[in-house]
This record gives structure tokens, C-alpha cells and sequence, in this order.
């Protein structure tokens, strides 16, 4: 902000009391801006309805008072956007950004002669599909860094409204079962994305979008009884160090009519700025890896007679991976740090030199002749302090070997900064993130990130970050996830992006790893849930010699979509959604259901009309439960049209998937 601009903010007369409607483009969500005695509140309605009731805004600053009272406002200005744009790498090509915006320009009102007034911005946007606002504190002459020790953002929704949730600083990150609970128990804090339930059955999402240099925002109840957004503290207790300008992420209420309406939400990446460089070199991919036979006991991460990532191996699935059209091998427990307790070797672990049995070189040499990309795998175990010591140099080896793909880990409860025990969600976890991210683009790297920060929309800026992990996944099978987590993660964790869920187990009765899934459910979770980097996480052979025909439906689905849409689902219960590939030539469903068995009629009017599909159905056979029969499959093919409906039945931990080729 210029000085002139400055000038001309404060020569206007402030004013103590305003209110201010935004409406969004539609005019059916109405947020309203009120400035009363110096205190600055918001509150939503849609439909004519309270959703939000008046909310608190405002920072608690450490050594310093806090931006929250005597605030009068010097002057507003308002915008419309409407705009598309392209997502090189995602769920959809074209997404649409059409808000109206009001920039609400504070200033403190004070009694001290002589002392100098701060000055704080508050931006809203009014989607259709919800409304997002922030905090800009712009440079100013005598308050050039904050202390942030407390957010004061208010979400007042009626507690009595049910919120789908996971706890916050848990030792296993993001990585618990969801549960419904009334917000009037939020006393501990929970993550978003959770997805809440009105008493007038509204769907609103309370989320983050653009999350950097910040601790990640929690949600709690505060001592009036309102949810609360709760910032991850840094280990001195303190939310985040920042010099100014700065601005807070977004604070986002998406806000739909029915849970089906959440999905397709995209104010989250339409926060976000498009990308700075060019990342027209970023691929998404199918890819196989040495990793699930380490999760049945059959190979080990460590060094020994069982370990996986051997040149042999690693050559062996090389080569299945062509013949499976697959792109991509994931090599986990190449480099020195996995012998003993793994979880201990963090200070340690080495990222530059293979174990003696994987021979870089040849193992490289091999999958660059052959087509396939090695997807590399660097597990820190939260140790950033070693990990960047190596980081830039582990990049380049690397890349010197032709290695585009990075799976990431960050397992443990705690990350090692700066020789201190910090969150992973917290302001220096962040950052230590972001700090791969760039590093990754500068390389043509692409990442897949394991024990996360949650998704805030910043793939939209760094495509190269295909995908993530951040809730629990496939490794949880084996007694830790109920059927119902996959039909409540696209309401709550994938409205943060992508996820690495590691798809496509068919060995399902393993008595290690006992899955609580039919098989036509792994074959529909490559619709159900996004990702920019797809598993097909089972040992090949069964994909080529078990199950082949049912791999046929992961050799043909697509990663990256040209349209996505939804087409039913009820949190918890069940959730079916359709996808356009980007070629527009072939229609993909996927379907899952909770324990119990469910019958869908689908209506297959997003079809192009007058033109004839040929439908390959995967679904539960008629006798198939997850628990004592999860291998029943049907492949069944039939012609469709625009104007027919597909009834298919999923079995209790089931589901389905279709192809549907234009013909
Ligand atoms: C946890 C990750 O989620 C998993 O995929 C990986 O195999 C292990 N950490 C080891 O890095």
C-alpha cells in the first residue's frame, strides 16, 4: 500500500457504526459486514435463514493490544468477479470463480493523544456457494511485525447443528475415524474440513483456503458457547510470527442445500492464486509400488532377506508395471534409515545413499528405458531439521537419476524444527512444507505428501503437489476403519483436495491386512475419491493373474477429470458420484456404500443425448458382504442411453464402478 494511499484512507471521516449487506451473485446467500462500537461482527444467511449469527472478528497480538476494538471503518470498496479458469490437474478442467467482494478499510479510533492508529483490512467474497473472508494488516509506519497469540474469528452457527469431525492434536495427525457429534460438545478442538448439519438442513463446511506462513486452523468452543477458530500453536505457545503485509488464509463456510452440494464446492482453489511459473510439465499418474507387501509381512522396509526395494524386485515391477499400463513404481525402504526402530532414526535417516541391494543406477537406468517413472519415497519420520539439511541435495540426486515423483512422509507426532518439538499443523510445519512444494517445482518435481498439512487449495498455485495423504487410508484396513469412512471423507477431507488413499487392494482376505471392503468397492474408489497420483497399491500379481478382469476397470480410469458430477449421498451412508474424462469421450461411476447394503436408481441424464454408451458395470454379486464374502463381483456390460437409469445394488461395506464409453 502506497503512502498517497494511506493518506487518502485516513482522510476520510471513520465511522464507528456501519452494516453492510453482501449478497452473493445469485442473491440468495447474504452476508452482512457490521461494525457496532468499534467491534467488527459478521453474520450469513441463505434462503432468508440464519446460518451464521453474528461472529466476532478480530487478533489478539502478543505486546500489543489487540485489532479487535475501537475499529471504525475509513472507507469500503466493492468488486464482482466472474471469471473460468483451467485446472491443468484436477477433478475439473474449467472451474468457474464468480463472487462479489467487499473490502471492509479499519482503523483504530484512539483516546491517546499523540499515538499512532493501525490500520486492518477485512476482505469478503460471496459465492453461490458460500462465503470466504480474511484479515490484510498492511505495513504501516510504527507496526511493522506481529505476534499473533489468538485468533478470535467466531463461526456462530446454532449448536445444536451435528458436525462431522476428527480431534486436533491427536499423535496420529489427521489420521481418526470421523464421528457426527452436536457442536454443543466441540469443547475439544476438532479439524476441518468438517462438514455440519443445521437444525433448517443446511450442509455448511467450515475450512481454510490458502494457508501459508500460519497455524493451521482448528475449530473449538470458545467460553461464549460459539465455535471458535483455534490456531495451532508454535511451541512457545505463540500462533504465528509475521511481518506485515501479511494476510491471514481464508476463512471459508461453504454452504450447500444438501450434503451432494459440498462436493462440486470450489471456493476453496478459487481462493487461491493460479499459478506462478509454468507447470505445463505436470503429469498425474497411476502408479504400483513395493509397499503393500510390506503391510501383509511378505517383504520388509529394512534391510534383510525379506526386504522389498531391491534392484531385483524393483526391476520385476518395472516390468509389470508396463505390461498394466501403469506409469509409475513406488520403491519405499531404498535409502539408509529403516533398520531397527525406524520411527526412532529421524535425526539420521539418510536420503542420499541406497541401500547395498538397490542399485540406483541400474534400477533408474532401467525404468527411464522402459518408460516408467520411479516414483521416489522420502520418509523423514518429522524430522525436519535433518530433512533440510539434505533436502535440496536429495532433490537433485534425484533428478539426477531421472526421479520426477516424490512420495513424502512425515510419520511420528511431532516434527523437529529448529531442535524444538512442533505440531505439523503449526505455523514452522507450514512452512517447512511449503518449503518442498517450491523446492519440487524449481526440480519439475512432483509430490505426493504423507502425514500432511491439510489441503488448502495451494495446488491450484503448485500443481506439481499432486496429492496428499491427511486422513486415514487403505493401511488402516485391518480392523481400524469402518466401511462408513469412505462415504463420509468426500463431505469432510476431500473438500481440502486430493487424497492418496491407496486404492485397488483385491487381496482382501489377507489374514494380515483384512480389509473391510467387497472388492467392487476398491475398483470404485478411483471415482469416489480424487487424486492427482492414483495407487493401484496391490502386488501385481493380483491385478495379472487373481483378478484380472476387474483390473481391466484401473488399467482404463482416468486420474485427472474434465467434469465431476455428484449424483447422490448422504453423510455416513452413501455416496455415488460421476466423472466426464478429460478426452470427453467416456463416463466413469463410482458408488460406495456404509455397512449396510443399498440400492441406487440412477438417472443417467448427464449423458450426452442421442448418443448410445456402452456401460461395463463392476459391481457386488448378489450374496457379497464385506465381512464373509467381500470377492463376489459381477461384470456385467449393457448399452445406455441419456434417458435410461442404472439399478444397481451395493452390498453392506460394498459398492460399484461403471465405464461408460460413447459409442
Ligand atoms: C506412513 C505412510 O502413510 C505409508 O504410506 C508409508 O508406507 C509409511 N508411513 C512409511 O513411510
Amino acid at each position: 500500500m502506497t503512502i498517497s494511499f494511506l493518506k487518502s484512507l485516513l482522510s476520510h471521516q471513520p465511522v464507528l457504526q456501519h452494516e453492510q449487506k453482501i449478497l452473493s451473485p445469485d442473491s440468495r446467500i447474504e452476508c452482512v459486514f457490521k461494525l457496532r462500537n468499534g467491534e467488527a461482527f459478521y453474520s450469513v444467511k441463505k434462503d432468508g435463514k440464519l446460518i451464521v449469527r453474528d461472529s466476532c472478528l478480530g487478533l489478539n497480538l502478543q505486546g500489543e493490544a489487540p485489532l479487535k476494538m475501537n475499529l471504525s471503518l475509513v472507507r469500503h470498496r466493492e468488486n464482482k468477479v466472474d471469471e473460468s479458469w483451467e485446472c491443468i490437474v484436477g477433478e475439473e478442467r474449467l472451474i468457474r470463480n464468480n463472487y462479489n467482494e467487499a473490502i471492509f478499510y479499519l482503523t483504530e479510533t484512539l483516546k491517546e493523544k499523540g499515538a499512532e492508529p493501525r490500520l486492518m483490512t477485512l476482505r469478503f467474497r460471496v459465492f453461490n456457494e458460500g462465503v470466504a473472508f480474511r484479515y490484510e494488516v498492511p505495513p504501516q509506519p510504527k507496526f511493522q511485525r506481529l505476534i499473533i497469540k489468538e485468533e478470535l474469528t467466531e463461526f456462530n452457527l446454532d449448536t445444536n447443528g451435528g458436525a462431522w469431525k476428527i480431534p486436533a492434536y491427536q499423535p496420529d495427525r489427521y489420521e481418526y475415524n470421523y464421528e457426527r457429534t452436536p457442536i454443543y460438545n466441540l469443547v475439544d478442538a476438532i479439524h476441518t474440513p468438517t462438514a455440519i448439519e443445521t437444525p433448517d438442513g443446511f450442509y455448511v463446511a467450515i475450512h481454510e483456503a490458502a494457508l501459508y506462513n500460519y497455524g493451521a486452523m482448528n475449530l473449538k468452543l470458545n467460553i461464549k458457547g460459539r465455535l471458535q477458530a483455534d490456531i495451532t500453536p508454535l511451541s512457545d505457545g505463540m500462533k504465528a510470527y509475521v511481518s506485515l503485509p501479511f494476510n491471514t488464509p481464508w476463512r471459508v463456510l461453504m454452504i450447500g442445500n444438501a450434503p451432494i452440494e459440498l462436493i462440486t464446492n470450489r471456493m476453496v482453489l478459487n481462493l487461491n492464486d493460479p499459478p506462478r511459473d509454468d507447470f505445463s510439465w505436470v503429469r498425474p499418474i497411476k502408479f504400483i509400488g513395493i509397499w503393500w507387501a510390506m503391510f501383509v509381512g511378505e517383504w520388509t522396509w529394512a534391510s534383510g532377506d525379506r526386504h522389498g526395494a531391491t534392484t531385483e524386485h524393483m526391476i520385476e515391477y518395472i516390468d509389470a508395471a508396463r505390461r498394466l499400463d501403469i506409469q509409475g513404481v513406488l520403491a519405499e525402504g531404498w535409502n539408509n534409515g529403516w533398520d531397527g526402530d525406524w520411527l526412532q532414526n529421524g535425526a539420521t535417516t539418510d536420503f542420499l545413499h541406497p541401500m547395498p541391494d538397490f542399485d540406483i543406477e541400474k534400477v533408474s537406468q532401467y525404468a527411464y528405458e522402459q518408460g516408467i517413472e520411479i516414483v521416489g519415497h522420502h520418509e523423514t519420520v518429522g524430522f525436519v531439521d535433518n530433512y533440510e539439511l539434505q533436502l535440496e541435495e536429495a532433490y537433485k540426486y534425484y533428478t539426477d537419476h531421472h526421479i520426477n515423483y516424490i512420495k513424502s512422509g512425515y510419520a511420528g507426532s511431532r516434527m523437529t524444527i529448529n531442535g524444538r518439538k512442533e505440531f505439523h499443523h503449526s505455523q514452522v510445519g507450514v512452512n517447512h512444507y511449503q518449503k518442498t512444494v517450491e523446492l519440487a517445482a524449481k526440480y519439475h518435481i512432483h509430490l505426493d505428501i504423507h502425514e500432511p498439512i491439510k489441503g488448502t487449495g495451494i495446488e491450484r498455485t503448485f500443481p506439481n503437489l499432486l496429492t496428499r495423504e491427511g486422513a486415514r487410508g487403505q493401511e488402516y484396513e485391518g480392523g481400524a476403519l469402518s466401511p462408513s469412512h469412505c462415504t463420509i471423507i468426500p463431505f469432510t477431507r476431500l473438500l481440502a483436495g486430493g487424497m492418496d488413499y491407496t486404492s485397488g487392494i483385491f487381496d482382501i482376505t489377507n489374514g494380515a491386512k483384512r480389509l473391510a471392503s467387497t472388492l467392487a468397492r476398491q475398483v470404485a474408489y478411483y471415482v469416489t475419491i480424487y487424486s492427482g497420483m492414483q495407487m493401484a497399491a496391490d502386488r501385481p500379481r493380483f491385478y495379472e493373474e487373481v483378478n484380472p478382469e476387474v483390473y481391466e476397470f484401473i488399467r482404463n480410469v482416468p486420474v485427472i477429470w474434465e467434469r465431476t458430477v455428484p449424483l447422490l449421498g448422504k453423510i455416513g451412508e452413501y455416496y455415488v458420484v460421476a466423472r466426464l474424462s478429460r478426452d470427453q469421450t467416456t463416463w466413469f461411476i463410482g458408488g460406495v456404500t456404509n455397512d449396510q447394503a443399498h440400492r441406487v436408481h440412477l438417472n443417467l441424464d448427464f449423458l450426452e443425448e442421442a448418443a448410445i454408451y456402452y456401460a461395463e458395470i463392476y459391481r457386488d454379486a448378489d450374496n457379497a458382504h464385506f465381512r464373509d464374502n467381500p470377492l463376489k463381483i459381477a461384470i456385467e456390460a449393457k448399452r445406455v442411453t441419456s434417458s435410461d437409469f442404472l439399478d444397481i445394488w451395493m452390498a453392506p461395506g460394498g459398492g460399484f464402478a461403471v465405464r461408460l464409453r460413447k459409442l
